[in-house]
């Protein structure tokens, strides 16, 4: 029997029950499959997606039309998972009524059930209060925020310092009271998340941030996909990235040795399609 839809609701009754929430980005048809396949919560449609992807430095570059075009392709490949699209950076700084704009065109669009946000100062937390009130739920992400890696001095743990530990749960709390649905915290040590968490009454998702409410991870990290060092936080499940070169290792090897293609590769014909073809040739050359 296949499981209903997952909704907010189901979240919040997840929470309140105390079973872990379980999170994990996709960017196409078929990693939104292998995602809906092991049942997961949440799909994160990710501005990751622009280095595990489209092979970026970082995730800033990618634009609104990219993320929609892997938005539609995951929705393609999820029946019940409930799917959140990342807003890039850029598509939301510049006001309230950009990022509603952009809000509507994950919904209309990308058919994503939810929308997510980085970062918890004021101008945040009235992009969240807009993009709510026209109707789309919202998942804040606080703590690393990659989009603005730059300002918080590189892709570095937050909640370290006493400053940062009383930003990170001045922010939570903010983008609780501002309306987010979910929450995101990535990069805090476990101990200064543990302090926030009994405040927040929306659920929360760690990735790099301890035990919270439910995890997340990147697909091609936890696959063993992303190529280098990943951070510390990941976890490895899989080898796909080497099973994936060893593949097309072993075709170009068959090719190159002439064992592929076999006879069963390809299609019979009769002889008289033979005959003609060899006609055919004849003819041609007068
Ligand atoms: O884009 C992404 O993959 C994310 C997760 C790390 C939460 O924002």
């Amino acid at each position: 029997m296949s499981r209903p839809p997952v909704t907010l609701h189901r979240l919040a009754e997840s929470k309140a029950a105390g079973e872990p929430i379980v999170m994990v980005t996709a960017y196409d048809y078929p990693s939104a499959r292998a995602a809906e396949r092991a049942e997961v919560d949440i799909v994160l449609v990710g501005d990751s997606g622009a280095q595990v992807v489209l092979g970026h430095d970082s995730t800033v570059e990618v634009t609104t039309d990219e993320m929609l075009v892997l938005a539609r392709a995951v929705r393609r490949g999820i029946r019940t998972a409930f799917v959140v699209g990342d807003l890039p950076f850029g598509s939301t700084e510049v006001s309230d009524e950009q990022a509603v704009a952009t809000a509507i065109r994950f919904v209309k669009e990308g058919a994503v059930d939810a929308v997510k946000l980085e970062g918890g100062t004021e101008a945040r937390l009235s992009r969240i209060r807009a993009i709510v009130a026209a109707g789309i739920p919202v998942v804040g992400h606080v703590g690393l925020t990659p989009q603005t890696a730059t300002a918080l001095g590189g892709l570095r743990a937050q909640g370290r310092t006493a400053d940062s530990a009383a930003r990170l749960v001045t922010d939570a709390l903010a983008v609780q009271a501002a309306g987010a649905s979910l929450l995101v915290i990535e990069a805090v040590p476990a101990e200064v998340v543990a302090v926030v968490l009994p405040a927040l009454e929306i659920p929360v998702i760690g990735i790099g941030a301890g035990p919270a409410d439910g995890q997340v991870l990147v697909l091609h990290d936890l696959l063993g996909i992303t190529e280098g060092r990943t951070a510390a936080f990941v976890k490895r499940y899989a080898a796909i990235g080497d099973d994936m070169a060893a593949g097309v290792r072993a075709y170009a090897d068959d090719v190159r040795g002439r064992g592929f293609p076999g006879p069963e590769h390809g299609y019979p014909a009769g002889e008289d399609a033979v005959a003609a073809a060899r006609a055919a040739l004849d003819a041609s050359r007068g």
